[in-house]
């Protein structure tokens, strides 16, 4: 998307100058969405994935230029076999699905967490999305599945306490830069804001290194039902916030 079309687009109470550059969201409420319908979680899962196109075609419309999705925690392994079983094929359909219009759209996918418990098949269609989408300069979309910020974080302490032990690092070289460079979002940009869906006020082990400054935005909307206008919202709100990043303003 250009610039000058993003400029077209955007709605004329946002400010150009003040569009986050990372947003991320965690898509809760699928379940209950189907719930309240009378219809299978799944369904909700699904009316999902249209809600999370959406988002990336409006961020990148709007001149957002990295979205990262929560689409499946290391917790979420708890949950009845078939709705897990379920998301995994989703997934991958999914993926498959839509790879020719990310690529027409310029989209770079990157996922995150910790993909080698995934099934194989999921795997390699995920190593096939990444590698296809690599030199795509638009929006970048990150998609964190078997995510667990705790994990991520404990993995990057066990690497860097790796190079210790072999002599390549000294204690005095661990800084934050270093453990950055450890975790899965390696190379990217803080989130600024992180969208909520369905009311919980939690982080759920989500980013939690990431977001140390980030702001949050919490709405009762169910994800299935977040669009445009839902998302507008969101960035009145941010807009207004007063980011200091613990200093004072001038
Ligand atoms: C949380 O709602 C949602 C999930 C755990 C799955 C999110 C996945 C998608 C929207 C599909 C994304 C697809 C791709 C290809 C990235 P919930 O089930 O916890 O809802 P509830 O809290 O109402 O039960």
């Amino acid at each position: 998307m250009s610039v000058q079309q993003s400029l077209i687009e955007l709605p004329f109470d946002l400010d150009q100058q003040r569009i986050p550059a990372h947003v991320a969201v965690i898509m809760d409420g699928n379940g209950r969405w189907a719930k309240n319908r009378g219809l299978p979680r799944i369904v909700g899962h699904q009316k999902g994935v249209d809600a999370l196109k959406d988002l990336l075609r409006c961020c990148d419309d709007w001149g957002v230029k990295v979205l990262t999705a929560y689409a499946f925690s290391t917790e979420n392994w708890g949950r009845p076999a078939h709705e897990v079983e379920f998301l995994m094929t989703l997934f991958e359909r999914v993926l498959r699905r839509e790879l020719e219009e990310m690529m027409a759209e310029n989209v770079k996918i990157r996922f995150i967490g910790d993909l080698k418990a995934l099934p194989e098949s999921l795997q390699a269609e995920i190593a096939h999305s990444m590698e296809k989408t690599a030199n795509n300069k638009g929006i970048q979309f990150n998609i964190a599945t078997n995510y667990g910020s705790r994990q991520e974080i404990l993995y990057a302490c066990q690497a860097i306490a790796s190079l210790v032990k072999e002599e390549k690092i000294q204690l005095n070289d661990i800084n934050e830069e270093l453990l950055e460079n450890h975790l899965y979002t390696k190379g990217l940009i803080s989130p600024d804001l992180l969208i909520r869906t369905s009311g919980e006020m939690r982080l759920s082990n989500f980013l939690l290194w990431q977001m140390a400054y980030g702001e949050i935005y919490v709405t009762q909307t169910l994800w299935p039902d977040f669009n445009r206008q839902e998302f507008r919202q969101a960035l009145l709100d941010y807009q207004k916030r007063d980011r200091r990043f613990g200093k004072l303003n001038q």
